[in-house]
């Protein structure tokens, strides 16, 4: 059996605005990196080696370990790893740095054990290891990070996810205030009940933001991104967000929304000149609100965990 394995898993947008907890998709950078190598201890053991984000070294508390070990209790297996990860996604910035970790150590692991599972099949051990992170079991990170590209989760019990073509010319802007936002905070803040007439207007954008994608349809794709019921609840936490949107807006995004539970925001482009035009104006109006940030384009990653150079 092969004894050690590098993997390298890319950050990811979720919620996508208008579907949250079904919508992702993967992008090409920041990508976390890993090597899992067998142990003969029958032992999980994790070795964080990025000093600026640490990841926890309890093999109960980090969500690469919990999902290795749903999936060897899934096999029935025992069966010691060592896992290190050298952790390049901020924890907490709202592009998948969880998922990442689950993803990574889940698909190598499936490797080393000569691939018991297919890669769909990855996706609900991935998730496991997200409960650490947001408090429940949601797919819309790891199914992008895992599969690559666009991912559709349309229905979790039982997991059924659709993988959809990214357009070709889509672009991402993805800024990142250096603040940190728990996914399980930014859930519990959400309301239960949801209006019928919010429900409406937010099934008919999720039906048209799958209809624009799959035709290439860049204004729809714009016009069916707003989002209803969440962003109106999660925007607060971010500073200055309406004012980013706004400018992101007026400097020709399709639309632009929270990525995930935030704080990172991202807007859709028709293009990579677009998303620089679109990056710059973005940049120009956050330097105004003394807030520290990063930010980049990217396209949507087609390949999504892979296996890399040791
Ligand atoms: N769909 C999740 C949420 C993604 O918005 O809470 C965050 O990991």
């Amino acid at each position: 059996m092969q004894k050690s394995i590098s993997v390298s898993a890319p950050a990811s947008v979720s919620n996508l605005g208008c579907g949250f907890d079904i919508l992702g998709f993967a992008l090409e950078k920041p990508q976390d990196k890993m090597t899992v190598r067998n142990n003969n201890l029958n032992k999980l053991r994790i070795k964080s080696q990025n000093t600026n984000y640490p990841v926890p070294e309890d093999p109960t508390k980090n969500v690469a370990s919990v999902a290795i070990q749903a999936m060897l209790n899934k096999l029935n297996i025992q069966q010691g790893f060592d896992i290190e990860i050298d952790k390049q996604i901020k924890p907490g910035s709202g592009i998948g740095s969880s998922a990442a970790s689950a993803a990574g150590a889940i698909f190598a692991v499936n490797e080393l054990l000569q691939r018991p599972f297919k890669k769909k099949q990855l996706i609900q051990f991935a998730m496991v290891g997200e409960t650490i992170a947001s408090g429940c079991e949601h797919a819309d990170n790891v199914a992008p990070c895992i599969l690559g590209g666009i991912t559709l989760i349309r229905s979790y019990k039982p997991i059924d996810i659709i993988p959809i073509d990214a357009p070709g010319k889509l672009f991402c802007v993805i800024l990142h205030p250096k603040i940190e936002i728990k996914t399980s905070e930014a859930r519990e803040i959400l309301k239960k009940d949801v209006l019928l007439t919010d429900a409406v207007k937010q099934w008919g954008n999720v039906a048209g933001l799958i209809t624009g994608l799959l035709k290439e349809d860049y204004e729809l794709i714009g016009r069916s991104l707003d989002d209803y019921i969440i962003e109106p609840q999660r925007s607060k936490l971010i500073p200055a967000y309406d004012m980013l949107k706004a400018t992101a807006l007026n400097a020709g995004a399709l639309g632009c929304n929270i990525s995930g539970s935030g704080p990172s925001v991202f807007a859709l482009t028709k293009g990579y000149d677009a998303a620089n035009k679109v990056m710059d104006e973005m940049r120009k109006q956050y330097q105004n609100e003394n807030i520290d940030f990063d930010i980049f384009v990217s396209s949507v990653n087609q390949t999504g965990v892979k296996i890399s150079e040791s």
